[in-house]
């Protein structure tokens, strides 16, 4: 396994004082250096959650697609690397189903992203129907080729496979089709150009401390982007807990 990755997306869920017990919490108890970990607030928060536990452990739920153009309410990639920040995800499944983030979208993100700095969380993954009529793989093949074409070498990327029917529903993906689907992002990668043995790929969808042991016992699996059981610190300690034990064994 390579250094296990537990990255939290809290998403639009939270208020200063929970932010603020959550990432206590979590520092208060986390003295392993064989697990990275870091969370990504909502964006009023990011900003006192960074002075808490430091920029390295931060990251941004999404960034803006754009540079230097007047958009009410977006946040560049500029300001990120600004802050400091780390990481920034790019393609959930939520933005791209809800705010109309396409493939086309998602590249230009992770170029933004790439340009100043921060290391984009590309997320992936296919919709319950796609998977049932066998399309899975097809459908995270092209995600992966549209968003990274003419991707170099050395460009920093962790990738998260988070099948959409997974996510937020308790139902989390058989091992088997973890593994299956990491393996192939792995060679799509290669085939890219990109270094498939080193890129971190997360699995993420109803991840819970239950289910975390089977995930990261997985050869292709590098840790877990959580969104519920990220809100709860014992919660993300027992995972971070389960992908040490993991790289131990
Ligand atoms: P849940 O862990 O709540 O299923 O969310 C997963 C997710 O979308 C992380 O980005």
């Amino acid at each position: 396994m390579r250094k296990p990755l537990i990255v939290g997306n809290w998403k639009m869920w939270g208020s200063r004082e929970k932010a603020k017990n959550l990432v206590a919490g979590i520092v208060a108890q986390d003295s392993d250096e064989m697990v990275d970990w870091g969370v990504c607030p909502p964006f009023p928060y990011i900003t006192q959650v960074l002075e808490q536990v430091g920029c390295d452990r931060v990251g941004a739920q999404t960034v803006s697609a754009d540079v230097d153009v007047p958009h009410t309410g977006d946040v560049s990639a500029a300001m990120l690397a600004d802050l400091g920040i780390r990481w920034a995800i790019v393609g959930h499944s939520e933005r791209r189903a809800e705010r109309g983030e396409s493939d086309g979208i998602v590249s230009q993100q992770l170029r933004c992203a790439i340009e100043k700095g921060l290391t984009p969380i590309l997320c992936v993954g296919e919709t319950f129907e796609q998977r049932e009529q066998g399309n899975e793989e097809r459908v995270v093949r092209s995600q992966l080729e549209v968003a990274l074409a003419g991707a170099e070498a050395n460009w920093p990327l962790v990738i998260a496979y988070e099948p959409v029917w997974a996510i937020g529903t308790g139902v989390v993906a058989e091992p088997h089709q973890v593994q299956a689907m990491h393996a192939m992002i792995r060679s799509v990668l290669s085939n890219l150009g990109i270094s498939g043995g080193e890129t971190p790929i997360l699995y993420g969808g109803s991840v819970k401390p239950e289910n975390a042991n089977g995930l990261f016992a997985l050869d292709d699996v590098d840790g877990a982007l959580v969104g519920g059981a990220s809100l709860d610190s014992e919660a993300f300690l027992a995972i971070i807990e389960a992908a040490r034990s993991a790289k131990a064994a």
